[in-house]
């Protein structure tokens, strides 16, 4: 018999679909339901506190509405503040979203990487533990940009990102002291990948962009190989659904919206 219990994919606002897209391209047939938080949205400039009390329970919610046999926080903001109590809360796998500073590590020629996340996620311990487990030999310098985060809504309500303000968010990266020497950026924060063409563009020439998508996505497939799949209606579903969600929603490949 197949199997139509989706994949439930959670972020504060539109970010996730940058996880989305690649395990659509790899799990062609899964049905997916997609939450955003747009109320609680933006969480990079929210205290630790608080995402840590409003996501488990978010998604305790969904998993109770939506029935999804794996849960993904597509979100680098709420997996490296939430992730262990989201995973004690449900009943179900949780897979999270990891800055991909390894991978950036092994790609990396000049031994200085830059990461790129919200200002939340940056002053993670979780960082500092993963900078000092993979990129031990590289200088890792970060910035927080809240701007990066709005610039990717409103693209997707379909307001052009204005190249100066790109350029702008990126220099508090690269004006750091050894700024000049980094050839790849960690796209820390699901937003941003999202911004591809205007980061490749705004970025010194050579510089390398990369992002936890693609390994999720084969996490994804991973664990949940040999399962049906049973093609439902995909549901975007969102904790407020205002002016600038329904301008989302029309520009997305989604059946169904819902508000929580
Ligand atoms: N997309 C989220 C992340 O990966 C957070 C964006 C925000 O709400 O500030 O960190």
């Amino acid at each position: 018999m197949s199997d139509a219990r989706p994949i439930l994919f959670f972020d504060s606002g539109v970010g996730g679909l940058s996880v989305v897209a690649p395990t659509r391209a790899l799990l062609p047939h899964a049905p997916i339901v997609y939450a955003a938080d747009s109320a609680g949205f933006p969480y990079g400039t929210r205290a630790e506190s608080e995402i840590a009390a409003r996501v488990p329970a978010l998604l305790g919610r969904l998993v109770e509405r939506y029935r999804p046999r794996l849960a993904v926080i597509a979100c680098n903001t709420a997996s490296t503040i939430a992730l262990p109590a989201v995973r004690a809360a449900l009943d179900v796998p949780v897979v999270g979203t990891v800055p991909a500073i390894k991978p950036a590590a092994l790609m990396s020629v000049s031994r200085v990487i830059g990461v790129l996340g919200t200002e939340a996620t940056v002053r993670q311990p979780y960082v500092d533990d993963l900078a000092a487990r993979f990129a031990g030999d590289c200088l890792v310098l970060r910035h927080g940009s809240a701007a990066l985060v709005e610039l990717a809504e409103a693209k997707l309500a379909r307001a052009a990102p204005a190249p100066a303000a790109v350029a702008q968010a990126l220099a508090g990266l690269f004006h750091q002291p050894g700024g000049d020497r980094i050839d790849v950026v960690v796209n820390a924060c699901t937003h941003f990948p999202l911004l591809g063409d205007e980061l490749a563009a705004a970025a010194p020439a050579g510089v390398r962009f990369v992002d936890g998508g693609p390994g999720i996505a084969r996490r994804i497939a991973s664990l949940t190989a040999g399962q049906d799949w049973a093609k439902g209606p995909d549901v975007l579903v969102f904790t407020r659904l205002g002016e600038h969600e329904r301008r989302v929603a029309a520009g997305l490949d989604f059946a169904r919206v819902e508000s929580l």
